[in-house]
């Protein structure tokens, strides 16, 4: 199918998996508009430049205030991708309560409110995508482990499952995106593979997801995971 040039909003690009999608969008002839918190050295670094916006997805006004930025533009994808996962060693028992509040909040409450405010910005036929994890699937946890994490990424998967019924009459799909075990500062040294390569497979994932809708769980090689 003939298509004109995509466009992605890519929401917590300062590194990691953000900045590697913008990399990787780009390189597919993307238009990219990418947001970061703070100082983004990896984004303001690329050549050619993507567009840059600020926002803290914790922060309703602000993210209300990169809504009105944007009013009028749509985008083939809105991918909310910021994530945290401080203390995810700790077991809830002995986790402070704020931290693990503040896991919840960030991972989940906060995609969702995000994606609520962007959803004028989402082309017919397009995507919102929120940056799940294989450890959000209550059905793959067999081991335990990265106990606040992985209840912030269900509650993440759940609350999609919920903004897609919200808006099942709307022209966009939703997808929970798993992009493996990654080489981040959040997935560590040690983890599977490297940021380009999961990059790449997401993209091409959300290539073939464009005109669809529904809420689907997929890694970054397509593969649908159990909720
Ligand atoms: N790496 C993995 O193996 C893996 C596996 C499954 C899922 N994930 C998920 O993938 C996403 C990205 O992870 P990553 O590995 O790239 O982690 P990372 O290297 O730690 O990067 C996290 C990104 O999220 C941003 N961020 C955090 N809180 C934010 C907020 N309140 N508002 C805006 N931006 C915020 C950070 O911005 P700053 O630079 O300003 O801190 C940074 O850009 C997360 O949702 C994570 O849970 C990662």
């Amino acid at each position: 199918m003939a298509h004109g040039k995509r466009s992605a909003l890519i929401v917590g690009a300062s590194r990691g998996l953000g900045l590697g999608l913008v990399q990787a969008l780009m390189a597919r002839g993307w238009d990219v508009t990418a947001t970061a918190r703070g100082p983004a050295p990896g984004l303001d670094g690329l050549e050619p430049a993507p567009r840059i916006e600020r926002v803290d997805i914790d922060d309703d006004a602000g993210v209300a205030r990169l809504g009105r930025t944007l009013s009028g533009e749509r985008f083939d994808v809105v991918f909310i991708v910021a994530g945290v996962a401080t203390d995810a060693q700790v077991p809830v028992p002995q986790v402070g309560r704020a931290s693990a509040l503040k896991v919840y909040e960030t991972n989940a409450i906060s995609p969702i409110r995000a994606a609520e405010v962007l959803v004028p910005c989402v082309a017919p036929g397009g995507l919102v995508v929120l940056m799940s994890s294989i450890l959000g699937s209550v059905g793959a946890n067999e081991s335990g482990g990265m106990e606040s994490y992985r209840a912030s990424k269900a509650a993440l998967n759940t609350l999609a499952r919920s903004f897609e019924a919200r808006h099942r009459d709307a022209p966009f799909g939703v997808v929970l995106m798993h992009p493996g075990w990654v080489r981040t500062d959040m997935g560590g040294p040690e983890a599977e593979i490297d940021v380009g390569t999961s990059a790449a497979g997401i993209a091409e994932v959300l290539e073939a997801r464009l005109g669809h809708k529904g809420c689907v769980y997929l890694d970054h090689r397509g593969e649908t995971l159990p909720w």
